[in-house]
């Protein structure tokens, strides 16, 4: 079955059918889903999310646009979440020069702290990097990520620097752009990366994949993502299923 690592289902997108949605999910075929905090709201929501569904499981983090949140005192509750046992990894957290606020310095100062944390608390942790691949790489190596673990999420980045990063043992998340058609950079990536370190993810309700790009996306798309991997890699669907499944297990420590 299908291992969903990287949805936001406390999104407001899902205020009119998560529960049915969520209930669904199991006889459709995803087995697992990691729900995924990006600040400390949204850390709280999937905290509750885990508690409510056996198969369902958070991480708690806060996501470099919305580290201008974060002081001393909600750091420490930020840590109390992530010990939790059902808070399976920290995240998402790294850089955005997208959209390029808070300040970089901010941003750095936070990803840093939450790298530490994630070292301290013994859990991987979920990368958020856009347009930043230099810093967020020089960071990741200063702090001795390799010792840490995760998965670079909704990989955005040349081949060459994938290959970095699988050296470093991480994994590398992908989703719907893979069945964009102009996701020729991506599909370059997958075909160079060996399975053993790709995750299947949604970023749900975001980048929906081909049949229904545009679209409020769900865990129920993952099999489009799944077929076009199993395309570029010349496997078949079941094997980039299981594998990826695996995969996550392995990374989140689940099962
Ligand atoms: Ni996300």
């Amino acid at each position: 079955m299908i291992f969903e690592t990287h949805a936001h289902y406390d999104d407001e997108a899902f205020d009119g059918d998560r529960e049915e949605l969520l209930s669904a999910m199991q006889e459709s075929g995803i087995e697992y889903i990691v729900n995924v905090g990006a600040s400390l709201k949204s850390t709280a929501a999937s905290v509750e999310l885990a508690r409510r569904y056996p198969f369902v499981y958070a991480a708690a983090g806060v996501h470099p646009g919305e580290t201008q949140e974060l002081n001393e005192e909600r750091f420490a509750w930020l840590k109390e979440q992530c010990l939790l046992e059902k808070v399976a990894a920290v995240g998402e957290i790294g850089l955005d020069y997208h959209w390029d606020e808070p300040a970089r310095d901010i941003q750095k100062l936070c990803f840093e702290r939450q790298l530490d944390l994630a070292r301290e608390v013994k859990k991987p942790v979920i990368i958020h990097s856009r347009d930043a691949a230099r810093d967020t790489f020089d960071i990741m190596a200063a702090k001795n990520a390799d010792e840490i673990g995760g998965v670079i999420h909704c990989y955005s980045y040349s081949t060459e620097m994938a290959l970095k990063y699988v050296e470093m043992g991480f994994y590398i998340g992908i989703g719907g752009v893979v069945t964009f058609k102009n996701a020729k950079k991506l599909k370059d990536v997958v075909e160079a990366l060996p399975i053993e370190h790709i995750l299947l993810e949604t970023d749900s309700p975001y980048l929906s994949p081909e049949p229904n790009r545009g679209k409020r996306n769900s865990s129920l798309n993952l099999p489009y993502v799944a077929q076009r991997i199993a395309e570029i890699k010349g496997i078949s669907y079941d094997e980039v299923v299981a594998i990826t499944s695996r995969n996550a297990k392995r990374m989140y420590r689940i099962d």
